[in-house]
């Protein structure tokens, strides 16, 4: 099973293999939304872009960046930065490390 770090912290969780990294975080209480984020969302339909997170090791056993990332007009591409992926795009095949803006 793919095991989830987390930056500064010994929590790490497990998902199935696949997982929806936005569901597998919210499930264990670790949301990737800040503040007033966590209410006023897109619910992962990839829209929103308040849901990314920032991938420090492992990216190579993530899903690649869906179209809705990719979008010129995604709020989430105006951001910009390498390693942020979306959560609520991405899935999860293998071991990581990330980084939660939220926290
Ligand atoms: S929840 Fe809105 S972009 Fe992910």
């Amino acid at each position: 099973m793919p095991t989830i770090r987390f930056e500064g912290s010994d929590q790490s969780i497990e998902v199935g293999k696949g997982a929806n990294l936005r569901r597998s975080l919210l499930f264990h209480g670790r949301s990737p939304h800040k503040g007033f984020e966590q209410v006023v969302n897109c619910r992962g339909l990839g829209a929103c872009g308040t849901c990314w997170v920032e991938v420090l090791e492992g990216e190579e056993n993530l899903s690649p960046p869906t179209k809705m990332e990719q979008l010129p007009t995604s709020p989430f591409k105006k951001i910009g930065v390498k390693g942020r992926r979306l959560s609520c795009q991405t899935r999860v095949y293998g071991d990581c490390l990330i980084r939660l803006h939220s926290e």
